[in-house]
């Protein structure tokens, strides 16, 4: 480990972090001490335009996409090398916590602090990025700034995506470039010397653990659809059963069947049915459609392509009177870091004193997608009982800290100080 990375990570500061981070919280706030912050909301507008401020103050160098991601700069001492990427997303579940993704955010802007108060130059510059809509929770799927980035889709394919009130991501993600108008353009894509993305575990395995530190190696594969059944509406008083075409009760029956299916012994795989709409939604109203949400997720790429290639026919047998639609909306590879990325990460936490263990990613990041673009890695910190993706979701201002520690060593030690 150079020296200059151990006194970078002395830089940080956990006070003026924490700060931060709980400043963040306020934009969104809801009851329980979570936040609703979701993809190119006004809330996420506050939150970037927040970031610009405090990257400004410091002298750093914002700049945006075509697609919204945000970047801050900090520059290196050849300005033509390639940059380290560091971030993660200020977009929230619709009763998220303060955590998940702005810890990533926060950490990036800290690092970027860390070295200037160190007096440490890197060789390549660092760049701070908030990725556009990880969550996917009000413009579905999620990962779309970085599938956008890396090339895996381009922007036109989720132009025409509707929030629940109607509202098209064209419209906001127009209203929050028009936000930051004075902001300079970069394009999509640029070549990237190496990302890492911190966050908080998600899972339990740290705190039971009581290690500060995941070294995470790799990221289990997901697969999104949506099952639509379509039925007919009819008057629950009158229709005898026999002649319903009732779509909610068929979706039950398909998910009943998948349950089966998915069943693993060893508890490895991960179905989860997260959402469930009908119309027309009616007290004494027969459902003429169901649409629900699969999200399905292994480690295996063998496991996933079998389990969710399965799921139409599966739904299809399923079905009496309705007719049923299967679509993938979002595919995401398993991931494996590589070693050299992995072994930094964990000669960091090693260098700093701070307990660790290498683990896999349950929830997929940004990450996922950068792993295919440029060498990547992560850094995990605890939370409390493993909880996100709540209001409950926390971090200790100590954990958060140290897992900054070890980003800032290990972005100095991959960018040669
Ligand atoms: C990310 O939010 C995930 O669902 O894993
Ligand atoms: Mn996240
Ligand atoms: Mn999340
Ligand atoms: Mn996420």
């Amino acid at each position: 480990m150079p020296a200059d990375a151990l006194k970078a990570a002395q830089g940080v500061d956990k006070n003026r972090q924490w700060t931060r981070l709980m400043e963040l919280a306020e934009i969104g706030a809801i009851p329980g001490g979570g936040v609703n912050r979701q993809s190119l909301s006004t809330e996420d507008r506050q939150a970037r335009a927040l970031l610009v401020k405090w990257a400004l103050a410091r002298g750093f160098e914002p700049s945006v996409d075509d697609f919204g991601n945000l970047y801050v700069r900090r520059a290196g001492l050849n300005p033509d090398a390639p940059p380290i990427l560091t971030g993660s997303h200020l977009d929230s579940q619709p009763s998220g916590g303060r955590f998940d993704g702005a810890y990533g955010v926060m950490a990036a802007l800290e690092v970027l602090e860390a070295l200037s108060d160190a007096g440490v130059e890197t060789e390549h510059p660092v760049d701070l990025v908030v990725w556009t809509n990880e969550e996917g929770s009000r413009f579905a799927p999620g990962a779309m700034g970085s599938m956008v980035f890396t090339g895996v889709a381009s922007p036109q394919l989720w132009l025409d995506v509707m929030d629940d009130e109607g509202i098209a991501l064209s419209q906001a993600l127009a209203e929050t470039l028009e936000a930051m108008p004075e902001l300079p353009r970069r394009s999509f894509g640029f070549p990237v010397h190496a990302y890492i993305e911190a966050h908080i575990e998600q899972g339990p395995i740290l705190e039971a653990e009581q290690l500060p530190i995941g070294v995470v190696t790799s990221i289990q594969g997901a697969r999104w659809f949506t099952v639509t059944v379509e039925g007919e509406t009819a008057h629950a008083g009158t229709t005898p059963l026999k002649l319903r075409k009732d779509a909610l009760q068929e979706a039950l029956a398909a998910i009943q069947a998948l349950n089966a299916f998915m069943n693993d012994p060893e508890d490895v795989l991960r179905f989860t049915v997260g959402r469930l709409d009908l119309e027309p939604n009616s007290h004494n109203s027969v459902s003429a459609l169901c649409r629900f949400t699969i999200d399905l997720r292994h480690p295996d790429p063998a496991v996933l392509r079998a389990k969710g290639d399965a799921i139409e026919t599966i739904c299809a047998k399923a079905m009496r009177a309705c007719a049923v639609q299967v679509t993938q909306n979002l595919g995401l590879p398993c991931v494996a870091f590589p070693e050299a990325i992995v072994d930094t990460v964990q000669a960091s936490a090693q260098a700093l004193g701070l307990g660790h263990k290498r683990m896999p990613s349950g929830a997929f990041h940004d990450a996922s997608f950068l792993a295919q673009h440029c060498p990547s890695g992560m850094v995990f910190v605890p939370c409390a009982k493993g909880v996100s993706h709540n209001v409950a979701e926390y971090a200790t201002p100590e954990d958060v800290a140290g897992g900054t520690r070890v980003l800032t060593a290990s972005i100095v030690a991959l960018s040669g100080a």
